[in-house]
């Protein structure tokens, strides 16, 4: 059944049916469109145009209709319709009747899948939020088991100084509190209720667009019709905030890739997270970790199309915009997926505390060398080329600093012979400012961090 057979009599065309036919991806967004619908019933019941009697005869069938959803008994290959508001339309009429058939009044398709799509975006951060948060805790919590344990801190990938394992992970929460506020953020601007924009011009019933908003959760009516049904800047913005997460989370995963190999073995892959060889029998693959990486793409790649989608776009609506629902559900799938991954992967992780302080060269302890050097009232720059100036010969002669002892390298640096004896962890408790990778900084941190997840 089509919604304009008075005026397009022939069918269409198998093609532009397929092309057409969104139900598969749509119906996904029922359960919204029932609320979406009850809302928009009382309006029309306050206003006369639907009786008492007939206003609750269509609830009760949009409450079978929600019903049987949640069953699983529709089943979009086998309907007819076009999209889940003419599917929910029919089976109105169907069931009630007359009354079914006035649903539509002073109502669009377009201000009904606006709204229905800011219903779905709401929740949906909601839920990407609290995947953050239940990630961000379980770092938090393994943060706190190593704040004091020593592994190399890289820049350039190559080993630059010491830090603690609880800085490392704590940095990881710190971004994702940002990812999380983001999500919040969207929320507040995504508060605003398109129902009773009509096709673009403002309902011609006289609906109380506040009345819809407050019944559907928003905090207002969109401030200008036309705006409200064209607008995607709510699934745009929701899907920055999943691209910038999904980015974040890959170079993490990137991380966790890298020191879960042969040559690093900081971790072993868990075996949450982690798949075999078909063919070779040694392989323990990071593939959870590599997922992440590779749905960061996928999510990336299906929010630049949609920024492609809007921005050609004449105003109001065009059916163009119908592409979006299918962009922000695998959007918001992979990113809570990815979010879960992650948790699942260092829930079982378990650090080689050791072998990660053995992975600390000797010569991370130049910059404390040069330090110790200012301290003394030598110039930087002069401390500098001194400390390198010693690294330069034993790397020349085959000798590794860890093979001098402290009176060598005291004598050799003019340095105080306490000052020469170096060890990870004292390098890394010098760095006790705000924000340092001192244990006790640290653990400030993950105080900070705690507030900000719930
Ligand atoms: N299925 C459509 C969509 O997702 C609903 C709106 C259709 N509006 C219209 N004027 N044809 O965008």
């Amino acid at each position: 059944m089509t919604l304009w057979k008075g005026r397009i009599a022939g069918p269409l065309d198998a093609s532009m049916d397929a092309l057409n036919r969104s139900l598969p991806v749509d119906l996904r967004l029922l359960p919204y469109d029932v609320r979406v619908n009850r809302a928009w019933i009382d309006e029309l019941a306050r206003l006369g145009v639907l009786t008492e009697e007939e206003q609750g005869a269509l609830n009760g069938a949009l409450t079978a209709i929600a019903r049987e959803f949640d069953e699983g008994k529709f089943d979009a290959a086998a309907l007819p319709d076009e999209d889940v508001h003419s599917l929910i339309e029919r089976q109105l009429t169907e069931r009630v009747g007359d009354a079914g058939a006035k649903v539509h009044s002073g109502r669009s398709r377009n201000d009904q899948v606006a709204t229905d799509l800011r219903l779905f975006l709401r929740d949906a951060a909601a839920a990407a939020g609290a995947a953050i948060d239940r990630l961000a805790l379980a770092l938090l919590d393994l943060a706190e088991k190593h704040a004091a344990d020593v592994m190399p801190g890289y820049t350039h990938l190559q080993p630059a100084l010491p830090i603690t394992i609880g800085f490392d992970l704590a940095s990881f929460a710190a971004e994702l509190a940002r990812d999380r506020a983001r999500f919040r953020d969207f929320a507040k601007r995504a508060n605003e209720c398109p129902l009773g924009s009509g096709a673009l011009a403002g309902s011609g019933l006289p609906v109380n667009r506040e009345k819809l908003a407050h019944a559907l959760g928003f905090a207002r009516p969109t401030l200008n019709a036309q705006d409200g049904v064209s607008s995607r800047d709510a699934a745009v913005e929701f899907a920055f905030a999943a691209s910038l997460a999904a980015a974040n989370l890959s170079r993490r995963a990137e991380d966790g890739i890298i020191r879960a190999s042969r040559e690093f073995a900081f971790h072993r892959p868990p075996d949450a997270t982690s798949t075999g060889s078909s063919m070779m029998p040694q392989k323990r693959n990071p593939d959870g970790l590599e997922l992440v990486r590779g749905k960061a793409a996928t999510i990336l790649g299906r929010a630049a199309g949609l920024a492609a989608l809007i921005k050609g776009l004449p105003h109001a609506y065009g059916k163009d915009l119908q592409e979006d629902k299918a962009a922000v559900f695998e959007i918001f799938d992979a990113l809570v997926l990815c979010l879960d991954v992650t948790r699942a992967h260092f829930a079982e992780t378990r650090f080689d505390t050791a072998r990660m302080r053995g992975a600390i060269p000797a010569e991370c302890a130049a910059t404390d060398f040069a330090d110790a050097l200012v301290r003394r009232g030598v110039p930087f720059r002069a401390a500098h080329e001194r400390v390198a100036g010693l690294i330069l010969e034993l790397e020349e002669s085959g000798v590794s600093l860890a093979g001098l002892d402290a009176e060598e390298i005291a004598r050799r640096l003019e340095i105080a012979p306490e000052e020469a004896r170096w060890t990870p962890e004292d390098s890394a408790a010098r760095r006790a400012v705000t924000g340092g990778t001192a244990p006790d900084a640290v653990r400030e941190q993950i105080a900070k961090l705690r507030l900000m997840f719930s």
